[in-house]
């Protein structure tokens, strides 16, 4: 029997990261909610990698681990200046400087389940120093230093402005950097699992999905949700605006989903955070036209807003520029996609699917001079 278009409802693995059931969105059986209040990142990425959350000296290493290794090599950074900046997406750049960090990485091909692990935190650690950089180097600034004494969500906010982040931006980028750490078996994450079970290692694994999340369908909804809050510009043009959309059959990015059917749990958290951070920027209308558009298109359509939707408005509050949305969703992703290739090792089977022939059928070559 031939699966239905896109896989949809196929099992194709079995995992213990993280889980949807009933709409409700755990990892490692903790609910999303309560690691999103209560958790740090790098919490979260201990448990997603461990499957347990750390104790306090656990976490500490992890710190440590990563601190110790978020430098870029010179090279990478040379690479990064060397890029016609101006004309690409950085969701590329960060899929070109990621393969090109696993160049720089003498481990690279070393099989062992040890050496898999350093490349984890090596990876985990070097994202957001990459995205940070890029976004520095385009703008004709020098990429800022990492620092040892922050965390990833507050070294990321301050490689990327050069100042020190306000407690409530370090606090909100820690909460969407737990609701974007997994979510089961998504195309990016697949993507990864695939590669890996060619016996292919992390490096590779990490590039495909990079290239996987850079798709408007999936990770590349939050800045299509920008461009669109953008465009509707006020409050009062957000209902026509969906409805002409709605009209030509066109989609409304950030609703929808392939799993969840009354809602995305992530959403809601980011709903939060976009009406406390706009209000404190003074620019509520992002919120409000989000709101609106919310509103009117689930009048016409029962289908919930998705992690995107919000999350565009916040990172938009916290001053990011609205192409670095998708990336930082990978910056958050890695976490996941790193515990998906160390479980894909530890059971490996390699993934081949059969597709069914729809082509023509057994044909007699026929020399080019003759057709
Ligand atoms: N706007 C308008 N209509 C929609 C939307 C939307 N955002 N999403 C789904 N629909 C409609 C489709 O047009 C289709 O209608 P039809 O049956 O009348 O043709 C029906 O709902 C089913 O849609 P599919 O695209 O087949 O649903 P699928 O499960 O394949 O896709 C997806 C899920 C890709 C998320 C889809 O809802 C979508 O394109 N959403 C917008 C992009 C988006 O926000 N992506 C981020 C997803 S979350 C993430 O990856 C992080």
């Amino acid at each position: 029997m031939i699966a239905k278009q896109g896989l949809e409802g196929i099992v194709a693995t079995t995992s213990s990261i993280s889980s949807i059931i009933d709409d409700n969105l755990t990892y490692v059986g903790y609910n999303i909610d309560d690691l999103t209040e209560n958790a740090t990142f790098e919490e979260v990425i201990y448990l997603l990698w461990h499957l347990e959350l750390p104790t306090k000296e656990q976490l500490q290493e992890l710190k440590n681990q990563i601190a110790d290794n978020m430098e870029l090599p010179k090279e990478v950074i040379a690479t990064l200046k060397s890029m016609p900046t101006d004309k690409i997406h950085p969701m590329a750049a960060l899929r070109t400087a990621v393969s090109l960090l696993g160049l720089y990485d003498d481990e690279a091909d070393v099989m062992e389940k040890e050496a898999n692990y350093r490349k984890a935190i090596r990876l985990q650690a070097k994202m957001p120093t990459i995205v940070a950089a890029f976004s520095r180097i385009r703008k004709g600034l020098e990429p800022v230093a990492p620092r040892k004494d922050f965390d990833i969500a507050e070294n990321f906010l301050y490689m990327l402005n050069g100042k020190e982040p306000e407690k409530i931006e370090v606090e909100a980028m820690n909460k969407a950097l737990i609701l974007h750490a997994d979510h089961e078996l998504n195309a990016s994450t697949f993507t990864a699992r695939v590669c890996v079970a060619t016996l292919s290692d992390v490096y590779s694994g990490i590039t495909s999905a990079i290239g996987a999340l850079k798709g408007p369908l999936h990770g590349g909804a939050n800045e299509q949700v920008m461009k669109m809050l953008t465009e509707i510009g006020s409050v009062d043009k957000a209902e026509q605006y969906v409805l002409d959309k709605l009209s030509k059959k066109e989609k409304i990015m950030g609703f929808g989903h392939r799993v969840y059917r009354s809602g995305d749990p992530r959403a809601k958290h980011l709903k939060e955070m976009s009406r406390k951070l706009t209000e404190l920027t003074g620019e509520p209308e992002w919120y409000d036209i989000s709101v609106k558009v919310h509103e009117t298109f689930t009048s016409q359509k029962p289908l919930p807003p998705n992690v995107d939707f919000y999350s565009a408005s916040v990172y938009h509050s916290l001053g990011i520029d609205h192409d670095l949305f998708t990336p930082i969703f990978a910056v958050s992703r890695v976490s996941g996609w790193l515990a998906h290739i160390l479980e894909q090792y530890d059971n490996n089977r390699l993934i081949r699917p059969r597709a069914e022939y729809t082509g023509p059928s057994l044909r007699q070559y026929v020399p080019v001079d003759q057709r």
